[in-house]
């Protein structure tokens, strides 16, 4: 696309210096034929690699069949859908609604808890992001992004995120909700240890506050289980998917307690395309794939591969679990990731100018980790 026609498109400008034409499960091509290792996956999406063939095939019958028909009817591919999701989300989380992006994933969740509260106020965590949306913008601690709407939103607090002491003061009897990501992705790849969780949702529930967690990074097999929450007792009130739910057709999914879903009226939730048959076939497509290639399995098997190699050099640490990885380097991370980029791998940024982050396909290949981590022996960034 030459400057002037660029000109036209508003939002973020292009990360890379490429025009991407093509991919294959976990390479993609650019328009001069040039490879590229894809550990970026188009913003963590591309769960189930580039072009998958019988993802592909499903969203091509079901085009035939029916390409498009809202919520005013029955499906039995929307059923089907729901119920295979159902059966693989967290015990008693099994009611979901579709929607269409993360952003709207989550602003139906906060809605849900400000409603079925009658509270006002949310929690949320210092270094979140969870979209661009007005309640998903006002739990995001990003001030860049936020501030500029910062008066149209509920009031928020943003506690120290992995902080023992920060749960034990926080005020959760006037929340709705206190919503995170379980591992924070753009915040730099950080986690908490199993008891900080459990103990979260602990003095929420004390207070009479809903836990959101938004697992559209962490769901899905990619933490190599395939949520992160539902083991270790921990166990949200409400869940968020999103990313590569479709293998890169835009779905989303609010999942929620029984007893919460029951209170919800049906006028109080609503998408014209959310649960349309072509994003149902690509969910129940993904789902098949994840689980016929053992994907959660090889986000655990690969990901830990990829943590020995980064462990294996002094100056890197590696951070996160499975295939949500975070490469944390001694002084900025940039030069190593314009110095992959050169070498043929897409990787991503964070808003920790010393964590990189590696977001590939489950469907990646042993032997693209293996060029990884030569492409790592090899570079010495300045
Ligand atoms: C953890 C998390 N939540 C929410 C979102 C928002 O999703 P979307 O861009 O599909 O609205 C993102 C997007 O990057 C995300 O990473």
């Amino acid at each position: 696309m030459n400057a002037e026609v660029s000109e036209l498109l508003l939002g973020p400008r292009p990360v890379w210096p490429i025009e991407l034409i093509r991919g294959r499960n976990d390479r993609v091509w650019d328009a001069h034929g040039r490879m590229y290792y894809d550990f970026y996956g188009g913003h963590a999406v591309a769960l189930t690699g580039h072009g998958n063939r019988h993802v592909r095939r499903a969203i091509r019958r079901q085009m035939r069949d029916l390409l498009f028909y809202s919520t005013a009817s029955a499906l039995a591919i929307r059923n089907r859908a729901a119920e295979s999701l159902a059966r693989r989300l967290p015990p008693g989380l099994g009611h979901v609604f579709f929607s269409n992006s993360g952003a709207e994933a989550n602003e139906n969740a906060l809605k849900i808890a400000l409603q079925l509260t009658g509270r006002s106020r949310l929690l949320a965590f210092q270094g979140s992001f969870h979209g661009r949306t007005l309640l998903a913008l006002s739990v995001t601690d990003d001030p860049l992004l936020r501030d500029p709407f910062k008066h149209w939103g509920p009031p928020v607090e943003f506690l120290p995120f992995a902080d023992p002491q920060a749960i034990e003061t926080a005020d959760f009897a006037s929340a709705a909700a206190v919503i995170l990501e379980p591992i924070q992705s753009m915040g730099g790849i950080r986690m908490a240890d199993p008891a900080w969780y459990r103990r979260l949702i602990e003095r929420a529930h004390e207070g009479g506050c809903l836990v959101v967690f938004d697992e559209i990074q962490t769901g899905l097999g990619r933490t190599g289980r395939w949520f992160f929450s539902g083991a270790d007792g921990i166990t949200p009130d409400i869940l968020t998917l999103a990313k590569g739910l479709g293998s890169g057709i835009p779905v989303a999914a609010t999942a929620l307690r029984a007893d919460l879903a029951a209170a919800v009226k049906p006028h109080d939730l609503g998408s014209t395309f959310g649960g349309g048959p072509t994003a149902m076939a690509a969910v129940l497509a993904t789902l098949e794939v994840l689980e016929s290639r053992d994907c959660v399995a090889r986000a655990e098997t690969l990901g830990g591969r990829l943590a020995s190699g980064i462990r294996a050099h002094p100056e890197y640490e590696p951070l996160g679990r499975g295939l949500l990885i975070g490469l944390k380097t001694e002084g900025p991370c940039r030069p190593l990731g314009e110095a992959l980029f050169k070498s043929g791998f897409l990787v991503g940024w964070s808003r920790d100018p010393r964590v990189l982050r590696l977001m590939p396909p489950l469907t990646l290949q042993a032997r693209s980790v293996e060029r990884l981590l030569e492409a790592l022996n090899r570079i010495r960034p300045a």
